[in-house]
C-alpha cells in the first residue's frame, strides 16, 4: 500500500535550526547564535553537505572552528573565516569525534563504586581519555559533605541517599574506545577543550585539572570497540579485584543493533555493570517521573535504574533501592 505521505527530508539547515532552539538555547547563547547564522548561510551549509551526513552535526563544526581558532561568538566572523578556511575545517572534522570527556560525571558513579565490594577494577568502555578511570583520585563535594582531597574537587548536589564516607580502593583501570585521546598529547588535549562550550570556563578548567591527575599515571587505553574488544581487555582484570564495566553518555553513539549486542554482552559476563545514559538509548522499565524539565539520564547498577543524573554529573536524584 502507498502512502501520498512523505516525511520532509532533515536538512543540515534544519538540523542546525533544530540545535540552535533545542540544545544550545538556555545553554550557551554564543553556539545558538552561531547555530541560526549557520543554518541560513546557504554557502556553509553547501559545504558542509559535501562531508558524510554523521560529520555534518554542530558540535563537531563548532569544536573543528574553536581548535583553529574561529571566532565563535561572532557569526558573521565565523561564517567568513569557515569559507576562507573551509579544507582545515573539513581535514579536522573528518579525522576528529564529539568525545567531550567529562570528569564530573564521577561524582555520579561514586556512591556506587564506593559501596562494592573493595577492592576495584575499573573497566570503561567510550573512555574517550580517561578522565573518568580515577574516581578515587578527585575530590567530592555533595552538598556540605567533603570527600577526598585530589583536584578537581567535583560539585554534586545528591538527595535520596547519604553521600559515599569512603573513596573506592582502585587497583587496575583500563578504557576501552574507538579512538582513544592521550591528555599528554598538546593536540588531544586541545581538541578535548575545544569540545567545550564557549561560555563553560568553570568545565575546561576542570577537565585540566583532571588532566593533570591523569599525566602522573596515565590509564591502559586501549583502541577498540565496546563488543568486539570487550571480552579481552576484561580478561586483563586481576583476580581477587571486583571487575566493574562502566559507561558514561556513550551508548547514543551506538547503533541500535549494536547497543543490543553490548547489553547482551556484558550482562554474561562476571562483572557490575553501571550505566549513565540517556533513558531514550537504554530501555527502563518503570522510570519515576524525572525530578524536573531538564534533560537527565539514568545511573544504573546491572540494569536496574537507580537515579536521575544531570549529564555533567551536576545533580543525582535516587530513586531505587539504597547502595
Ligand atoms: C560523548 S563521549 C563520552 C566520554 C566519557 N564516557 C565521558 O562521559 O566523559 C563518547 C565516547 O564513546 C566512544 N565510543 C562511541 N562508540 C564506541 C564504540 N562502539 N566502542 C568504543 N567506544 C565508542 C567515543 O569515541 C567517545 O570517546
Amino acid at each position: 500500500m502507498s502512502s501520498t505521505w512523505h516525511h520532509a527530508p532533515v536538512t543540515t539547515a534544519l538540523i542546525y535550526g533544530e540545535f540552535a532552539a533545542r540544545e544550545a538555547a538556555g545553554e550557551s547563547p554564543a553556539y545558538e547564535n552561531l547555530a541560526v547564522a549557520v543554518s541560513r548561510d546557504a554557502r556553509l551549509i553547501g559545504l558542509l553537505d559535501t562531508l558524510p551526513p554523521a560529520k555534518r552535526q554542530p558540535n563537531l563544526l563548532f569544536a573543528a572552528g574553536r581548535f583553529l581558532g574561529a571566532p565563535v561568538t561572532d557569526p558573521p566572523a565565523f561564517l567568513e573565516f569557515a569559507a576562507a578556511n573551509w579544507e582545515r575545517i573539513a581535514h579536522e572534522i573528518r579525522h576528529r569525534a564529539t568525545q567531550t570527556n567529562e570528569p564530573a560525571r564521577c561524582a555520579l558513579l561514586l556512591p556506587l563504586l564506593a559501596a562494592l565490594p573493595q577492592p576495584l577494577a575499573l573497566l570503561e568502555v567510550g573512555a574517550s581519555a580517561g578522565l573518568n578511570l580515577f574516581p578515587d583520585r578527585y575530590g567530592y563535594r555533595y552538598g556540605d559533605h567533603v570527600l577526598g582531597s585530589g583536584d578537581p574537587v567535583l560539585d554534586c548536589a545528591l538527595t535520596g541517599i547519604d553521600p559515599p564516607r569512603e573513596l573506592p580502593e582502585v587497583v587496575w583501570r583500563a578504557g576501552l574506545d574507538l579512538n582513544p585521546l592521550d591528555v599528554t598529547d598538546p593536540a588531544d588535549a586541545a581538541w578535548l577543550q575545544a569540545l567545550i562550550w564557549p561560555e563553560q570556563d568553570d568545565r575546561r578548567e576542570r577537565q585540566r585539572a583532571a588532566a593533570r591527575t591523569v599525566a602522573s599515571d596515565p590509564p591502559l587505553l586501549v583502541r577498540g570497540d565496546l563488543v568486539d574488544d570487550l571480552p579481552a581487555l576484561a580478561a586483563g582484570a586481576p583476580a581477587g579485584a571486583t571487575l566493574v564495566v562502566f559507561h558514561t553518555s556513550v551508548l547514543y553513539q551506538v547503533p541500535d543493533d549494536r547497543r543490543r549486542a553490548f547489553t547482551d554482552l556484558v550482562r554474561t559476563m562476571r562483572a557490575h555493570w553501571i550505566a549513565v545514559e540517556n533513558p531514550t538509548v537504554l530501555d527502563h522499565a518503570g522510570l519515576p517521573h524525572p525530578p524536573d524539565e531538564r534533560l537527565h539520564n539514568v545511573l544504573a547498577l546491572d540494569g536496574r535504574p537507580l537515579a536521575w543524573a544531570r549529564p555533567h554529573g551536576e545533580a543525582l536524584t535516587w530513586f531505587g533501592d539504597r547502595p
